[in-house]
């Protein structure tokens, strides 16, 4: 059986010079839980080049969609930027990843810690309805760099009013964006805002507890580290696919 699905892209947005998405078609047999990742990639020089992706769609959408960023001589990304609608992508048959809600505790609030592309595995869990069956809060937090970086900010607006979805969120849903290099209504790194409280504080809620609340962790490896510390120190255990915790984490793309 062949490793890859050959998916036709569908649309492609860019929203700064640094980070772009994409839709492509899904094989109806394509299945997936929300906030697993897959291989995609392109064939060069007749072989497959492929990186790990979270998938940024929920698994109940006909499409798959991609949030990237940009690195100009990167392998991969510097050629997945020029997609085009109707260009052709591999998209691996075996997602997989630790950022599912069954590798967590049961809890009351669940925080989505992103930064940059690390946002992506939270778009597809944030429109799981079965994330919003199993807390009574949900907690979106992306930092970036600048302003314009905060991307989705249309679908978090919408998510309320969503046809189906939109009942099953109420008021569970929290988005809570942070920019660390340019004046914003929020400034500071994730780690900032649980070190002062701004985290729970500007939003009424009681501070970060092991006893209630349950963490997801995607950005880069400082960012991993740092966060996994602030937790542990907390009290919080680290869960994996085969014993589950009060938090899992999981490195966000990056080319170098
Ligand atoms: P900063 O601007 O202070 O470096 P990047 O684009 O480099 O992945 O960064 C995305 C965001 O993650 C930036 O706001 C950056 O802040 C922040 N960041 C970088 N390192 C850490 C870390 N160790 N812990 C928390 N946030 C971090």
């Amino acid at each position: 059986m062949k490793a890859f699905n050959e998916e036709t892209v569908l649309s492609v947005h860019h929203w700064t010079d640094r980070l772009f998405s994409f839709t492509t078609t899904r094989d109806t047999a394509f299945r997936f839980s929300n906030g697993h990742f897959v291989m995609i990639g392109l064939p060069v020089d007749g072989k497959p080049l492929l990186r790990a992706y979270s998938i940024a769609s929920p698994n109940w959408e006909e499409t798959l969609h991609f949030f990237s960023i940009k690195v100009p001589d990167g392998p991969l990304t510097s050629r997945l930027q020029h997609l085009q609608p109707g260009d052709k992508i591999l998209v691996g048959r075996k997602p997989t990843g630790t950022l599912l809600v069954d590798y967590l505790n049961p809890g009351k609030r669940l925080y989505l810690f992103g930064t940059g592309t690390g946002l992506a595995p939270w778009l597809s869990i944030i429109q799981d309805p079965e994330t919003y069956e199993r807390y009574e809060k949900v907690i979106l937090v992306h930092g970036c760099r600048e302003v314009a970086e905060l991307a989705y900010q249309d679908l978090f607006k919408s998510l309320p009013n969503h046809e189906f979805l939109g009942e099953i969120i109420g008021d569970k849903l929290i988005y809570c964006p942070t920019v660390t290099r340019e004046p914003f209504e929020r400034q500071g790194r994730i780690t900032d805002l649980i070190e002062d409280g701004r985290l729970w504080n500007d939003f009424g809620l009681p501070a970060l507890n092991p006893a209630e609340d349950r963490v997801m962790i995607c950005g880069s490896p400082a960012m991993l580290r740092d966060l996994k510390k602030m937790l542990e120190d907390r009290g919080f255990a680290e869960g994996n696919t085969t014993k589950p915790g009060d938090f899992v984490i999981e490195r966000a793309f990056a080319e170098q």
